[in-house]
């Protein structure tokens, strides 16, 4: 006996399996072909049982998975590859098909689809040729980033989250492990390696277990220094997620050392990060500059140097420096990467708007099984969540809420406090609602910026 759960997969799948079906024989065959309509009648059966119990069925396109709730649905490449990539070159993420939508409106999306990304692209993109053929009940999405400029007074924390910061003397601790590399770097002299480790030691002793790193992050951005807070950016949440992947304290501690020290060529070269391009020769020297320099040191872990040299090697090594034979790069190289890689997606710069945290999950998505390893990358949304404490989120029935815990099993489902009702009504008092613990056919819909939505935080403070 099937649970609900498994039956509603189960439809999912038989939509998906036969709308791929109808796209590939649609290529092979004039329109209303019966090879055509037998697969869309199957695809409109499965919806049709999937919309008897809900309104509406959104689903996420995340790289080749596509995503229903908080779970992929189980190898989706295998019977549906074909109709994925179609919507993933249309610049789809998310596809919701509304009470109603029928065998036509899934015949008009199957007939379009045949049309390439670029002539779909000059008739103003998939949602709006849908509309012009009329199809309201089928809604495509792509999920904007929209500029969002944080500040310390921008970052809206709700008083249910309990936050704290990294206390100044870790701060001044991180400042003067900093100023000892940079000024040993200015001096050409070996790097000295124990001020970075005992900041990184007090930073094990600070972090709040249990506690999310970005919101300590969040804490974080008064600090002017760009490198500064980088590297406790980094470090803080190479930490973190040492300790979630259940690594000894020595382990943390070392993995923690090697990612404050690993832009140290990029450091040496004294320019503003910011304003390399990353395609730049110059830039693309720095592991090895960094790596040389580490070799210099004073006792410093071979951790540190590997890391320093591969962490833009990425997973698949199309990255760079480029090692002729190597097979494999280092697993913590590809952890200090990835979290590089995110923090670079969160603070933004000059010419970038800094990404909110679901943003740069998804941006990073794209790039698990390429860049990183797809494990490596679900360990660690599971560590910051996807949405971060303070984002207010709107869910699929209309209510809006503010994240206040992210549930590392449910990295789309976190604790929420409702704040506005379907039908508009504000509460005056926040209702508790723990996703993972609700119907599956709750879902977030996206995040939002309140602003957009009048919503006075100062009210949930
Ligand atoms: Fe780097």
């Amino acid at each position: 006996m099937l649970s609900a759960y498994e039956s509603v997969l189960r439809s999912i799948e038989e939509l998906l399996r036969s709308l791929n079906g109808a796209l590939r024989v649609a290529q092979l065959y004039p329109r209303g072909h019966s090879a055509i309509t037998s697969s869309l009648e199957k695809a409109a059966n499965a919806l049709k049982i999937l919309l008897e119990t809900r309104d509406r069925l959104t689903l996420g396109i995340l790289e080749n998975e596509v995503i229903f709730g908080d779970r992929a649905v189980y190898q989706t490449t295998h019977f549906a590859g074909y109709l994925v990539q179609v919507l993933r070159d249309n610049g789809v993420d998310r596809v919701t098909f509304l009470t109603g939508c029928n065998q036509s409106d899934l015949g008009e999306l199957v007939d379009l689809l045949q049309k390439d990304v670029e002539s779909i692209h000059e008739i103003g993109g998939i949602q709006h040729a849908l509309h012009a053929r009329g199809i309201r009940r089928i809604v495509m999405e792509r999920l904007t980033t929209p500029p969002l400029t944080r500040k310390t007074e921008d970052i809206f924390l709700p008083e249910q989250i309990k936050a704290a910061p990294l206390p100044d003397s870790l701060i001044v601790q991180a400042q003067s492990g900093l100023e000892d590399v940079v000024g040993s770097l200015n001096k050409r002299k070996p790097i000295p390696v124990d001020p970075a480790r005992a900041y990184v030691y007090e930073l094990t002793q600070t972090l709040v277990e249990g506690q999310s790193p970005l919101l300590t992050l969040a804490l974080l951005e008064s600090h002017e220094d760009g490198w500064l807070k980088r590297l406790v950016k980094v470090s803080t949440l190479a930490v973190a997620f040492a300790r979630q992947l259940g690594l000894s304290q020595s382990e943390v501690e070392a993995l923690g050392t090697s990612a404050f020290l690993y832009d140290i060529g990029l450091l040496s070269m004294g320019v503003d990060i910011q304003d390399l391009p990353y395609e730049d020769e110059a830039f693309q020297t720095h592991p090895i500059e960094g790596a040389k320099i580490l070799l210099s040191g004073k006792e410093v872990d071979r951790l540190s140097v590997i890391v320093a040299f591969e962490h833009h090697m990425w997973h698949d090594l199309s990255g760079f420096p480029k090692v002729v034979g190597k097979k494999k790069i280092h697993p913590v190289a590809e952890l200090v990467g990835l979290i590089d890689t995110f923090v670079d997606l969160i603070s933004g710069g000059p010419d970038r708007p800094s990404h909110r945290s679901d943003q740069a999950i998804l941006e990073i998505s794209r790039y698990a099984g390429k860049r990183f390893d797809p494990r490596l990358f679900t360990r660690f949304v599971a560590m910051t969540g996807v949405f971060s404490p303070g984002t207010f989120v709107r869910l699929n029935d209309g209510r809006i809420g503010i994240v206040i815990q992210t549930n590392p099993a449910h990295v789309l489902r976190p604790q929420l406090r409702i704040i506005r009702l379907s039908d508009g009504t504000i509460l005056e008092t926040p209702e508790f609602l723990d996703l993972s613990r609700e119907p599956v056919s709750i879902v977030i819909l996206d995040a939002i910026n309140p602003s957009d939505h009048g919503i006075d935080t100062s009210q949930y403070r």
